[in-house]
């Protein structure tokens, strides 16, 4: 039995959950759960990143202490993993004290690689975020994402001296000891290695107030990263506490916005703190809604609350999971979700179990309780991360299953009173539902236990359906 360590990426609290981050917290899901079901320990760590101006601004125009701002909206991702039914088992606010103290201390840390140099150029308020000249001059002076005029800027910053590490980074890379999934993310993140500059990791406190003072600076205040990133290894003690037991992290999950961040600053934060690095960085795509980016201003952000009313959580696991791609962009439309239910949850799977418990409960079929594997093939897709592709791999199973039943027709076998033949033709049905049902787990884990449940002598079948169609 192993010690495993998963970790996800602590979104910004200027808001309530949106569906897009649900991505993070399934992957992370279903990567431990699998772990869990061979025989591994795991922590998971989830968190939210509590500090800057966007959030501190967005507390003010409200009226409401950031503290308490910040409170509430915490509450609210808890309350959303939770309702995911998501096992994690660390939660990190980056405004816990602890976190904050841990933060300092690994600033200190990293003090050999850390220099204090003058910024001039352009900067971002919507996105908090400095702007290279390169991509202020490609988008005409204005951020496309805010419709907003670059501000120019002047003012000192603390950075973090990426260049000491490129080299090593690359080597982790290149030689598998840092892998990044999937490949061609890989290839984009080595290319963009070389381009990458230090990284500015404080602002003047003149420019930010709401964030974890710098260390033997009182004018200045870190600035995202160094917070954020620290995060993973603050969750589990560091630096006062020995880590070795989990980190490095089996999986760390995140979308690939952030993943230059994971793999460039990230890795050159470990080396500098002595730390070995993620054993894999896992990027997911992003949830499109109709199209196109979920924007406020569209009107197409997807509520991951009606979602979850709609038909439950594991449909919700079932949708994001399978028709969702684990590492490419995917489209969510309501339309989808409706016929991805109806369809295959509540007709191949739901209808299933009720038609194969009403015919072992009818012909009075008693279940030795059979030994299941998991296939070799499954596991290997499982091993690699592609998620979806299980989850394909599977459901192709579960539909032969619905196949069978329909070839072996047993009930002309009990009408033609063919004993023998009916016998082995339920147990091996059952046998085959049971053995999807184990490879289910990680995926629908209400649903995998209703159904085992269901099969156990004598074999009852449920007295409502698993999935109610709606159409
Ligand atoms: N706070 C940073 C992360 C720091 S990690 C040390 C951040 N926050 S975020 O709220 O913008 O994003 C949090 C996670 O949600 C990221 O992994 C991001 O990729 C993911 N997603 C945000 N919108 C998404 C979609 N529309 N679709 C899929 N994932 C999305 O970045």
């Amino acid at each position: 039995m192993g010690k495993i360590y998963i970790t996800t990426a602590i979104p910004y609290v200027n808001g309530a959950p949106h569906v897009g981050h649900a991505m993070d917290y399934l992957l992370a899901d279903v990567s431990s759960r699998y772990q869990k079901m061979l025989g591994n320990e795991v922590r998971f760590q989830a968190g939210t990143d509590e500090h800057g101006n966007k959030i501190f601004q967005k507390a003010k125009e409200l009226g409401i202490p950031v503290q308490e701002y910040v409170d509430q909206n915490a509450k609210k991702f808890q309350d959303f993993i939770k309702k995911l039914n998501v096992e994690y088992t660390d939660f990190v606010r980056t405004t816990d004290k602890e976190h904050e103290k841990r933060a300092g201390e690994i600033w200190k840390k990293l003090k050999d690689h850390i220099y204090l140099s003058k910024y001039e150029g352009w900067y971002c308020s919507g996105c908090e975020r400095f702007i290279t000249k390169k991509e202020y001059e490609e988008n005409h002076g204005i951020c496309p994402d805010h419709q907003k005029p670059y501000e120019k800027l002047e003012e000192e910053n603390y950075y973090l001296k990426i260049s000491d590490f490129k080299a090593d980074i690359r080597d982790a890379i290149e030689s598998g000891q840092m892998l990044i999934l999937p490949e061609f993310r890989e290839k984009e993140i080595l290319k963009l290695l070389d381009e990458s500059p230090d990284v500015s990791i404080s602002r003047p406190k003149s420019q930010l107030t709401w964030g974890v003072p710098v260390p033997d600076d009182d004018t200045q205040v870190m600035y995202v990263w160094v917070d954020a990133l620290a995060n993973y290894i603050t969750a589990l003690g560091y630096p006062e506490k020995d880590i070795s037991d989990f980190w490095p992290a089996y999986a760390q999950f995140v979308g690939k916005d952030i993943l230059r961040f994971h793999a460039i600053i990230w890795p050159a934060m470990l080396m500098a703190l002595g730390l070995p690095l993620p054993k894999t960085l896992v990027s997911h795509g992003m949830i499109l809604s109709n199209g196109q980016k979920m924007s406020k201003s569209i009107g197409n952000v997807i509520d991951p609350l009606e979602v979850l009313d709609k038909h439950g959580v594991e449909a919700f696991r079932y949708f994001f999971l399978r028709h969702i791609d684990t590492f490419a962009d995917s489209d969510f439309t309501w339309e989808k979700y409706e016929d991805a239910y109806n369809n295959e949850l509540a007709n191949d799977l739901g209808n299933l179990v009720q038609r194969l418990a009403t015919l072992c409960h009818k012909n009075n079929f008693k279940l030795q309780s059979p030994k299941i594997e998991l296939d070799p093939e499954y596991q290997k897709l499982m091993n690699e991360f592609r998620f979806k592709d299980a989850f394909d791999f599977v459901w192709e199973k579960v539909q032969n299953v619905n196949k069978k039943i329909d070839d072996d027709k047993p009930w002309s076998l009990a009408k033609n009173g063919e004993v023998k033949k009916l016998e082995e033709a339920l147990k091996n049905e059952v046998e085959s539902l049971l053995f999807c049902n184990q490879m289910l787990k990680p995926f629908l884990p209400s649903t995998t236990d209703k159904i085992a449940k269901i099969f156990v002598d004598p074999i009852t079948p449920p007295e409502s359906p698993l999935f109610p169609k709606t159409k």
